[in-house]
């Protein structure tokens, strides 16, 4: 059994169907149904049940078919990681949400260069989703989002909880409230979320903190990214609930008040290749924790 094989039962497994799984290998269906049946004659077992339309699975196939696209993003992994490890110049490639600029993101990196200068520090802004398959195709090297996701070939570490605010139009009657505000204070005006996709998104986390506590907006607007939800609560239309480093995006029409519940937060994620313990990657966490440290700033550093 070859690297091929997996390849091709996966792309079928995806597909359903031979005619479209073979024009995405860029072969005929005639030299693919062969290596699905050598397949099976060396498993000794059906992978696929004959004959079905769109293919269908077998319960030996579905468990090859998890495991072998494990295997499948383990080799992409082993290419990247090894030309990373043989490259003689230090490169760091970093996906982060939007949200992450406006808090300890610059801090993180200019801490770093200053340490590593040696290192070429790229920046790529991208959602949490965007970011996993950026890692597994070498485009990154690491990412900062949101959402915890579940992927055997990327690590994933919960650095924080990071407690969620909400931002308003300068002028809004709730600015003028005491204090924090209560979720079920923010129903009647219209909620801006974002990104609109791709999805799952901070949007969804927005959307299941209201849930949970089984709120429901009036009505729910869905914006492309972070700089227009803000824009349009700057303009009146409405309010957003965003992460609390969104305070350090100071502009005159928008005001920003806490949210009285603590279980109201979203985590940063680091995410990187499973298989990569490079010193940059641990260079760059400890530069992490090091300012968590100074700032007094609770963490979780949690491996998922
Ligand atoms: C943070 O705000 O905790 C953070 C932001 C970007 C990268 C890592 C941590």
């Amino acid at each position: 059994m070859e690297l091929r094989h997996l390849r091709y039962f996966v792309t079928l497994a995806d597909e359903r169907n031979f005619t479209r799984a073979a024009e995405r290998l860029n072969i005929a269906q005639p030299p693919l149904s062969r290596q699905i049946q050598q397949l099976e004659e060396e498993l000794g077992v059906e992978l696929v049940f004959k004959g079905s339309r769109p293919v269908r699975l077998t319960e030996a196939g579905h468990f090859f078919h998890a495991h072998a696209q494990e295997l499948l993003d383990k080799a992409a992994d082993l290419k990247t990681m090894t030309r990373r490890v043989g490259s003689i110049e230090r490169k760091l490639s970093i996906g982060f949400v939007a949200s992450t600029l406006y808090g300890l993101l610059p801090e993180i990196v200019r801490r770093f260069r200053e340490r590593h200068h040696s290192v070429e520090i790229s920046f790529h802004e991208m959602t949490t989703v965007e970011q996993l398959k950026a890692l597994k195709e070498g485009r990154i090297d690491v990412g900062f989002g949101r959402l915890k996701g579940d992927d055997a070939a990327i690590r994933r570490i919960v650095l924080r909880e990071e407690p969620l605010i909400v931002a308003l139009p300068v002028g809004h009657r709730l600015t003028r409230a005491p204090g924090a505000l209560r979720m079920s204070e923010l129903m009647d005006d219209p909620l801006i979320v974002y990104p609109k996709a791709p999805r799952p998104s901070f949007a969804d986390q927005v959307l299941a903190t209201f849930r949970e506590r089984m709120l429901v907006p009036r009505q729910v607007t869905e914006v492309r990214e972070l700089q227009i939800a803000i824009g349009l609560v700057g303009a009146g239309q409405g309010i957003a609930i965003v992460p609390d480093s969104l305070q350090g995006m100071v502009r005159t029409d928008v005001a920003y008040k806490p949210i009285d519940d603590r279980q109201a937060v979203s985590p940063i994620i680091f995410s990187a290749r499973a298989m990569d313990r490079s010193q940059e990657l641990a260079n760059m966490l400890a530069i992490i924790y090091e300012i968590y440290d100074e700032r007094k700033i609770a963490y979780v550093a949690e491996t998922l």
